[in-house]
């Protein structure tokens, strides 16, 4: 009888991490880390990680003995000190390299979890052979991370997503959650007009992680997003329109004008292309509006 695989989610305690962790322990054995935010979930055996405790990792992947690592670590908001930076690059990047190497005897599948601010913004709908020449901290440091694997496992799989939506976990909260709990406070939310995005909603990259974890390809990027590009503002105006808040609570965020910019409006966009996902993974590709379906079906996420 084949053995069940064993799947590490690093970063368990997170939007990302813990949608993951609920699906896939149906079919896993599904081992899930946390960091500040302690949590149990049914189902899967929860271990505490600092991700630069080298040794606590040792020890972890030796008990864990996983077939595939998720790595989802890191959050999106980057302060502007130099300290900040660092701790971006050590969650982002260090962590994943550490995580590599102290795993290198089994040489587990390594899925990494990169992000859409890994292109300029110039021309969008960006496709997987595109150059990647980040602007961002984040992207910047998304690219280095996609580099240090690529470098460090023999078994990758990299995976750049467009902003995802979806219920948090209760714990930690999801960019969806904070939107709902601003426009049921009543509270004014300003959101840019100029970044466009793919937007998706989480439960397809959950299904796509899923389809990687069966697939023998190895050393691969894929990208994932939704069928509709639409800004930040956009994304919540449509939000608040489809659940009922008061769209005009939802404002453009006003910003600094320059001479250059009047005379020619900077405007970025980091649609991805994901053909090759649909293609290759058999995945459904969705439009705004359907993922919206999805968050009213499944409105409550169950820990
Ligand atoms: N959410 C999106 O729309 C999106 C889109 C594209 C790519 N991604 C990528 O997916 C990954 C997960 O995103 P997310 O939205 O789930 O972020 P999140 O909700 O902020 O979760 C981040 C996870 O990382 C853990 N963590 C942070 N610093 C750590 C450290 N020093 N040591 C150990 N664990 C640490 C957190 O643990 P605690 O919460 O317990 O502290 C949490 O489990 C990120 O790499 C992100 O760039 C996300």
């Amino acid at each position: 009888m084949a053995r069940t695989k064993a799947i590490l989610i690093v970063g368990g305690s997170g939007f990302v991490g813990s949608h993951l962790a609920l699906h896939l322990r149906e079919g896993y054995k599904v081992f899930a880390t946390t960091y500040t935010h302690r949590m149990l979930i049914p189902g899967v055996t929860v271990y505490p990680l600092a991700i630069d405790n080298r040794d606590w990792m040792k020890r972890m992947i030796y008990n864990t003995q996983p077939d595939v690592v998720i790595y989802a670590v890191g959050s999106h908001t980057i302060g502007r000190e130099e300290a900040d930076k660092r701790k971006a690059e050590s969650a982002h990047a260090g962590g994943a390299v550490t995580l590599c190497d102290v795993a290198d005897i089994m040489q587990p599948k390594f899925i990494y979890l990169s992000h859409c601010q890994v292109f300029d913004g110039e021309k969008g709908n960006f496709h997987e052979g595109d150059s990647a020449l980040p602007t961002t901290d984040l992207g910047k440091v998304k690219i280095q991370g996609e580099n240090f694997i690529k470098g460090r496992s023999l078994n990758h799989l990299i995976v750049r997503s467009s902003p995802l939506f979806g219920r948090g976990n209760g714990r930690n909260f999801s960019p969806l959650d904070r939107l709902r709990i601003s426009l049921d406070r009543g509270q004014r939310v300003e959101l840019p007009t100029n970044e466009y995005y793919s937007y998706a909603p989480i439960y397809g990259l959950v299904e796509m992680i899923s389809r990687l974890i069966e697939t023998n390809i190895r050393n691969k990027i894929f990208h994932y997003g939704g069928l509709t590009k639409v800004s930040q503002y956009e994304f919540a105006r449509g939000f608040a329109k489809r659940f009922g808040f008061d769209q005009k609570l939802v404002q453009p965020l006003r910003q600094e004008t320059t001479a250059a910019s009047k005379a020619k409006p900077i405007v970025l966009d980091y649609s991805l292309n994901c053909t090759n996902a649909v293609q290759t993974l058999k995945i459904k590709p969705l439009l705004l509006e359907q993922g919206f379906d999805l968050i009213e079906k499944k409105l409550v996420t169950h820990l």
